[in-house]
């Protein structure tokens, strides 16, 4: 009887912290040895010439997200969406369960459990409050975290979802309270809003006027006004897609005074720009999305803004919807006001290989680099380390196979996901990642899903150390708690 269910012979593994040659042991879903000549396992794969990556670790994807009140729809099922990421090399996303507006959070990250189900990967959710009452920010966000949905995540813009800076101090302050992350996206509401009118009055109204409409000083401005909250308030953050280079210093700024402050970014943000938005026809409406498509300057700040660690996560953002059909991003026509036109994009299947090729191949960023802001720093921000985002001995057998020089033209066909186009078809990339295991078992191998539905488990986040509150305010009191510090 062997020790090993599985062994992966022969690879070059990579971590965050190095880069070097051996076999890896699993029993029972979990990496169990990893050496040099392992002795047989009951099953065995050749990884010769191959780079064993940890598994994606995705911290920021709208799945099976319902949208109310509209006709469009998320494009994608859990299972779609379980197969687009492991087809891109990720193995855990982490999803939101969205309160609507009168209603209750702890229903609706029941109801998501119930979508998620049938997931192929692993998944655990960030909790969206649209109307941070006391009964629930009391009652039901306690009882939630408790049971493993440490994150929290608001919206200072969007009709229907946006929530007041009053309200957000609330939110902080019982994440607190309780031991959660707050993650925010951050942009100026009313800003956006003037600027919005006032390019309707003008008849400016096709996608490209989407970025006229949020230029960066309205992410600027809000990034630096969360930062702010956080430090009055002690409570670390992360801010979600960091667009360009005004963003990333604010939080850099922040991070100098010591806060907890961690940013992700997002590959839209490293390779397209606001010319995407001007595409001919209605094309530009696959490029619309928000924070807007920045500038080569903001790419090569962000790149900066990552190697020197103020950006440490990278997360596809992905939030598909159809291009044709009622459903669609046309729904409302092909002249539509971008006014009209669904934020977002998909991005599960890129995100990596993205990142791979124009990081680590084109020298921008260490292959270490890539597995910490894809995988290892995204596990241990939101809690999921060491059982997510590294390979070593405990962890859960969660890998892909890259094949480091592969070449690929990117088209919508080989991303598995349920939308009907990708913003980079026709794009170039070096590396591709040729299986994809969670808990040993192969989800996606030689372009197709290989796993049943429901393959994929919640992971349940506890307590955790890195989002400890610093005991730091900027006075001598402490707002939160009532008392002098
Ligand atoms: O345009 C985007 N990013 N749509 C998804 C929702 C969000 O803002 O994260
Ligand atoms: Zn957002
Ligand atoms: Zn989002």
């Amino acid at each position: 009887m062997s020790d090993f269910d599985l062994v992966i012979r022969g690879g070059t593994i990579g971590t965050a912290s190095a880069v070097f040659d051996a076999d890896i042991g699993i029993k029972g879903g979990v990496i169990t040895a990893i050496g040099k000549a392992l002795p047989a396992g009951q099953s065995e794969v050749d990884a010769k010439g191959k780079l064993v990556l940890p598994g994606g670790v995705d911290t920021h994807t709208h799945i099976e997200e319902p949208r109310g009140g509209g006709p469009t729809v998320n494009a994608d099922t859990f299972v779609t969406a379980g197969a687009s990421a492991a087809a891109g090399g990720t193995t855990t996303v982490i999803g939101f369960a969205r309160q609507e507006r009168g209603g209750s959070l702890t229903e609706a990250v029941a109801e998501h459990h119930e979508r998620a189900k049938k997931s192929l990967i692993d998944y655990s959710f960030h909790m969206i409050l649209t109307e941070p009452r006391l009964d629930i920010l009391q009652q039901e966000v306690p009882a939630l975290i408790a049971s493993g949905h440490r994150s929290l995540k608001i919206f200072l813009t969007y009709e229907g979802a946006r929530i007041s800076d009053a309200e957000a101090l609330q939110v902080l302050a019982t994440a607190r309270r309780h031991g959660a992350l707050v993650c925010i996206h951050a942009e100026h509401h009313d800003l956006i809003d003037f600027h919005k009118n006032a390019l309707l009055a003008a008849g400016l109204t096709l996608p490209k006027h989407h970025a006229w409409s949020k230029p960066m000083v309205v992410e600027r401005e809000c990034v630096h006004r969360v930062c702010a909250m956080a430090e009055a308030l002690d409570v670390p953050i992360q801010v979600f897609h960091v667009s360009g280079a005004e963003s990333a210093e604010e939080v850099e700024r922040a991070q100098k005074r010591g806060l907890k402050v961690w940013a992700e970014t997002c590959p839209q943000y490293l390779v397209l720009t606001t010319e995407d938005m001007d595409r001919p026809g209605f094309e530009g409406a696959k490029y619309v999305f928000s924070p807007a498509a920045r500038s080569a300057p903001d790419h090569a700040a962000l790149w900066d803004a990552m190697r020197r660690g103020v950006i440490s996560n990278v997360s596809s953002d992905h939030a598909p919807t159809r291009y044709a059909g009622p459903d669609g991003k046309t729904a409302f026509g092909l002249d539509a006001p971008f006014t009209k036109i669904p934020n977002g994009l998909p991005g599960l299947a890129t995100r990596m290989p993205i990142l791979f090729s124009e990081g680590v191949v084109k020298g921008r960023i260490s292959l270490q680099q890539f597995v910490a802001l894809t995988a290892t720093n995204p596990a241990e921000i939101f809690g999921m380390a060491p059982r997510k985002g590294s390979i070593v001995v405990g962890a859960d057998a969660d890998f892909a196979l890259w094949n480091p020089t592969r070449r690929v033209t990117i088209t919508n066909d080989i991303l598995l996901h349920g939308s009907d186009h990708t913003p980079y078809e026709g794009m170039k990339v070096t590396g591709w990642p040729e299986a994809t295991f969670v808990r040993g078992v192969p989800v996606v191998q030689g372009g197709k899903a290989v796993v049943a539905a429901g393959h994929g488990q919640f992971i349940p986040r506890g307590a955790y150390e890195m989002i400890k509150p610093r005991g730091v305010f900027p006075g001598p009191f402490n707002p939160v708690d009532g008392v002098a510090v």
